[in-house]
């Protein structure tokens, strides 16, 4: 792409990811096969407009995400594919999140809280933080919890990446800080056998039985769901993991939980902090414009290694190390309880 090409690249993103938006939640990817269909055949089945259809799917297959034939078919391609439901590393939920009108309008907000230097553009638009406001909208709710199982989908293999070889064998008790649906979790349950599991979330994320992963995973046994607030107190266990939680909040308010999981901690206890950590200048990276949307959604922000370790001293632990897996798109920061 030339440097110009670039540009107008950039400008009319939104254009290109509006477009996805559109056709993951009219199902295209669900209805399109590996074998061509007609437009009419998939506009018939989701019960869309045939004509329009056709220009959203030719959109679709000039972006890569199917393909087109001469003959108004379409048949799905690789990248397609991992907008289905049934993929295991689906981005469908990523997509419904990202590109739907909640996170489509805090957007707005962005020069304005550059200028006048206070972020959260989830309370300018809507009046409340993003957390007060899941439980009063159970659709936009249902949206979130799942966007976040499906991150999950390519995060938790980094984390299992990132981790591979570390002694677990010491470990008993392992909890996940507002651990979702327990993607994470259980499927470090499921490589350590010796371990118990416990995540500790909002009521809310975890009162639908059938969406936990323990129960999916069948570790229900040896995993446990604990309602509750990690402002105020975090269950005991030998060892936490916490993933896109401090990212989530302002340096006070990071060192308000991991004081609650250094209190709860025993001596030599562990913490692994999951984030997409930012590298140094001369290294494009995903964290640095993750955290502009963590400017948009929160009061939180992406950080480098060095901050994280802070964070740590300032809640009386000690950073230990950062593991990564080889593409460095997250890292795992260690810290111990002295
Ligand atoms: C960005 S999501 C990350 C979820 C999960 N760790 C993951 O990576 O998929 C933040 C999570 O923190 C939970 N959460 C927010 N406030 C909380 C609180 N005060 N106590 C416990 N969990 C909380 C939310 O319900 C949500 O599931």
């Amino acid at each position: 792409m030339s440097g110009y090409e670039q540009v107008v690249d950039t400008i009319l993103g939104r254009w290109k990811s509006q477009i996805l938006y559109a056709g993951v939640k009219l199902g295209v990817f669900e209805s399109a096969d590996k074998a061509p269909k007609h437009t009419s055949e998939i506009a018939r089945e989701l019960g869309l407009d045939a004509s329009l259809s056709y220009r959203l799917l030719r959109a679709l297959a000039s972006m890569g995400f199917l393909d087109e034939n001469n003959d108004k078919g379409f048949s799905i391609t690789p990248q397609g594919d991992l907008l289905r439901k049934d993929h295991p590393q689906t981005l469908r939920g990523v997509v419904l999140l990202e590109e739907g009108p909640e996170h489509y309008a805090i957007w707005k907000h962005l020069s304005a809280m550059v200028r006048d230097g206070r972020q959260d553009g989830f309370v300018r638009e809507f009046g409340l933080r993003i957390f007060d406001y899941l439980p009063q909208n159970p659709s936009y709710a249902d949206v979130f919890n799942y966007a976040m199982s499906s991150y999950s989908a390519t995060h938790t293999k980094l984390v299992l990446e990132a981790l591979k070889g570390y002694d677990f064998t010491k470990i008993q008790t392992l909890c996940d800080i507002g651990g979702g649906h327990g993607h994470l979790l259980c499927n470090l349950l499921a490589e350590h056998p010796q371990l118990q599991g416990t995540v500790l979330e909002l009521e809310g994320t975890i009162k639908d039985k059938e969406l936990l992963w323990a129960e999916k995973m069948g570790l229900a046994p040896r995993c446990r769901y604990q309602a509750g607030d990690m402002f105020r107190e975090v269950p005991r266990s030998d060892t936490y993991i916490m993933k896109m939680i401090l990212h989530d909040w302002s340096d006070e308010e990071c060192v308000r939980i991991l004081s609650n999981i250094q209190k709860a901690s025993p001596p030599g206890g562990r913490i692994f902090v999951v984030e997409h950590v930012v590298p140094g200048p001369e290294t494009p990276h995903f964290a640095k414009l993750f955290d502009i949307h963590m400017m948009c959604a929160l009061t939180g922000r992406e950080r480098t290694e060095k901050e994280y370790a802070g964070l740590l001293e300032k809640a009386g632990l000690a950073f230990v190390r950062t593991h990564y897996p080889q593409s460095k798109s997250i890292g795992v920061i260690e810290g111990v309880k002295r």
